[in-house]
């Protein structure tokens, strides 16, 4: 099993050591959802997602030399520009567990500063884009102290291994278009570690739209981490398990052949799938809410009316993504601003694309 830990990755005392890297790394939408893990942040059925362009993190991370050796991570976190304590504890803790994988880490003062391009209270997940841009970070400066990952492959792996640490959704997030996360039957190289690109899609998939629909931007009630634990005793987690692995397989190929129809109904089966597994946990619990429902019937409507191929989906929470082809952008945006953003808070919405994946800065 490939694993990181590596021992050599270890300044000597006298080595002149003093740098910045900086990343900016997207969030992505799931189209099949991971829903479930097991050991250490290892996925219970393989997930796909589109790369995001608008809603990124950018985090630069700022490295020396400590002046006097000692063991632990020496960190001030920023965020926004603001010394973040809760924050920055979060972030230690990840940094303590990948201390097998860069055990340079201890040797160093850290100063990281990380912001996100769309409100922190939108209600949009960061952890994928915040994750996957400390995660780059990270390999880029092992990168510049000790070569070793001057392969493009080798670097994009490791940076998503190390993203999955962090948060299974984030390892998905270092690819350009499309990734694969998980295990995965017709994708090769594809892996429970790591997610792979895949760019095996029809051209009408490269530049997908995605308007986020902000429903609400409340804390929600039960968070991601919580949710994943909750599919243990979830008596449908074995049939989706399967169900997901299916489900994978049949968009695959409809995602290369540009079945527009065929992938709606895959999409939306599946995130309505997500929900009702919070809906049959034990304790049960929504995070849908009466808009989401709202925008849900009418893009259902709106798709009847006109036959425009537009679909939703949701991640966990009350937001929708309203997923389309570019090129009937002229016709939705009018229906998206005159019929769904009377259900978002603030008539708020995000409005992304499918992206080319991180970029250093
Ligand atoms: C519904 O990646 O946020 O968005 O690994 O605990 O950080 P952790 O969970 P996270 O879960 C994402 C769940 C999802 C589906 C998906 O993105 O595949």
């Amino acid at each position: 099993m490939l694993d990181y830990i590596n021992s050599d990755l270890i300044l000597s005392d006298s080595a002149d050591v003093e740098g910045e890297v900086a990343w900016r790394s997207p969030s992505n939408i799931a189209l099949i959802k991971y829903w479930g893990k097991y050991g250490v942040q290892l996925p219970c059925n393989p997930s796909i997602s589109f790369t995001l362009e608008n809603a990124f993190t950018e985090t630069l991370v700022q490295y020396e030399l400590k002046s006097k050796p000692d063991k632990g991570i020496a960190l001030d976190f920023f965020f926004e520009g603001e010394l973040n304590e809760a924050f920055g504890s979060r972030v230690q803790k990840y940094l303590e567990q990948l201390l097998p994988i860069f055990p340079f880490l201890d040797q160093l003062s850290l100063k990281i500063n990380s912001a996100n391009s769309f409100p922190h209270s939108a209600g949009i997940a960061s952890s994928a884009s915040s994750m996957s841009a400390l995660a780059l970070c990270l390999c880029t400066i092992e990168d510049n102290l000790f070569d070793t990952l001057s392969d493009d492959t080798a670097f994009s792996q490791k940076a998503s291994y190390v993203a999955r640490l962090g948060s299974g959704s984030a390892s998905r997030s270092i690819y350009s278009t499309m990734a694969v996360w998980g295990e995965c039957e017709g994708i090769a190289n594809s892996s429970d570690l790591f997610a792979v690109e895949h760019s095996d899609v029809h051209s009408v998939f490269k530049n997908f739209q995605d308007d986020i629909l902000i429903v609400s931007t409340g804390e929600k009630a039960v968070s991601s981490r919580a949710g994943h634990a909750l599919m243990n005793d979830n008596p449908y987690a074995t049939p989706r398990f399967q169900q997901a692995k299916n489900r994978i397989a049949a968009l695959l190929q409809t995602l290369q052949a540009g079945d527009l129809e065929e992938f709606g109904q895959i999409v939306e089966n599946e995130a309505l799938t997500l929900h009702a597994l919070m809906m049959s946990s034990q304790p049960s619990y929504l995070l849908m809410q009466p808009n989401s429902l709202q925008i849900i019937e009418r893009v259902r409507a709106f798709r009847a009316a006109t036959k425009h191929p537009v679909y939703f989906t949701l991640d966990a929470g009350p937001n929708v993504h309203l997923l389309y082809p570019e090129d009937i952008i002229h016709e939705i945006r009018p229906f998206v601003e005159e019929e769904l953003l009377p259900f978002c808070e603030n008539s708020t919405y995000i409005p992304d694309f499918v992206g080319e994946g991180p970029e250093e800065l």
